[in-house]
């Protein structure tokens, strides 16, 4: 075939493309190995030597103009398509919105709580989940045992074959082994809190979860009362409620407390729920610390954070909150 009706023919077909497909398709029709410059190569066989190797040459240039002719194209093409791409792209429609999360309402009433008892001058301690007996028990004041262990349903984990206590590991029961643990280090005077969670090997039902949120409180200082931790309470529990509500104090046993109470709040429906233990340090706890209790006197107590947030917001199941429910959970 002439070589220049053969370059027209391809011009011609070029002219209009405007998709990498009919290019590509041009591409192996003409360049390809069974493509029509290739059929020209082979025929050269049929002329005689010394022709041969000038059409030759000059087949091969002429495969190259065609090569960037087709590249040219090629690239004119690409810009073309990627224009028209961000033209596609239209600013006008309205975005699509993105939920956005929330706090869930125990996180929201722990940060309430801290935030109060920080405006009371209370530092905010934490303590590890994975407890071993001693703190836990017997530095307690919980004697190994004591029919006092069985109050609290516990979930082992480690049982150590010398039985030694501080290599028994369990999952708190209670945040109160916090008390030792941070009455250890620090001398008082001293004004913690101790938000977190505990476990405990329970059946569960509308007031009570396997694993739930307690806040521990410790003063102790060289005059502290009873009437010191009724002052502080009632601020806390008027501050949280935003208004004035019913308390009920009764007589409780602890065995970290000496004397104990425990202590209700009124719900909306009428009925009292038991919101929290608490009474004066007793003085083995102190000993168990290393402090001396003739110096010192303190009280604790630990209230149930779920036990807050069902009050405040009126919810009569705990098991609400760990449910994963979010028609439950969004509404908060
Ligand atoms: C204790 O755990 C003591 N450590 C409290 C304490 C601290 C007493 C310091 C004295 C001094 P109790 O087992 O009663 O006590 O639990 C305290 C509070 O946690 C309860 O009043 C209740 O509000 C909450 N609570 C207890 N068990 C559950 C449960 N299964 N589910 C949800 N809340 C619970």
């Amino acid at each position: 075939m002439n070589l220049k009706n053969l370059k027209n023919e391809i011009q011609e077909q070029v002219k209009n493309i405007k998709d990498l497909e009919t290019l590509n398709n041009i591409y192996k029709k003409y360049l390809g190995k069974k493509g029509e410059i290739a059929k020209v190569f082979s025929s050269l066989g049929k002329l005689p030597e010394k022709e041969r190797r000038n059409a030759g040459k000059e087949i091969n240039l002429f495969k190259n103009e065609i090569k960037k002719i087709l590249d040219n194209k090629l690239k004119e093409t690409k810009n073309k398509l990627k224009k028209t791409e961000e033209r596609k792209i239209d600013v006008t429609i309205p975005g699509q919105k993105v939920e956005q999360g929330h706090l869930h309402p125990l996180t929201l009433v722990q940060r309430e709580i801290v935030r109060i008892f920080e405006s009371m001058g209370f530092e905010i301690i934490e303590g590890p989940e994975v407890e071993n007996e001693w703190y836990n028990f017997n530095a307690l004041n919980v004697p190994e045992d004591h029919p006092a262990r069985d109050i609290q349903d516990t979930l082992w984990l480690k049982q150590d074959k010398k039985k030694d206590s501080k290599k028994n590991l369990l999952m708190r029961t209670q945040t109160s082994p916090v008390q030792v643990r941070y009455m250890e280090k620090n001398n008082p005077p001293l004004k913690i809190i101790v938000p977190g969670r505990v476990f405990r090997n329970e059946r569960t039902d509308a007031t009570h979860d396997c694993g739930f949120y307690q806040c521990e409180g410790l003063i102790v200082d060289k005059n502290i009362s009873v009437a010191n931790f009724k002052a502080i309470v009632f601020a806390f529990l008027k501050e949280f409620f935003e208004e004035d509500i019913d308390i009920r104090f009764r007589p409780g046993y602890f065995p970290f407390t000496e004397p104990s109470f425990e202590i209700d709040i009124r719900r909306k429906k009428g009925d009292w729920l038991e919101l929290m233990g608490a009474g004066m340090v007793h003085p083995n706890v102190f000993k168990a610390a290393g402090l001396n209790p003739n110096n010192w006197r303190g009280f604790a107590f630990g209230m149930g954070i779920d036990r807050l947030a069902m009050t405040k917001y009126n919810i009569n199941d705990i098991r609400l909150f760990y449910s994963g429910n979010l028609k439950f959970l969004n509404q908060f």
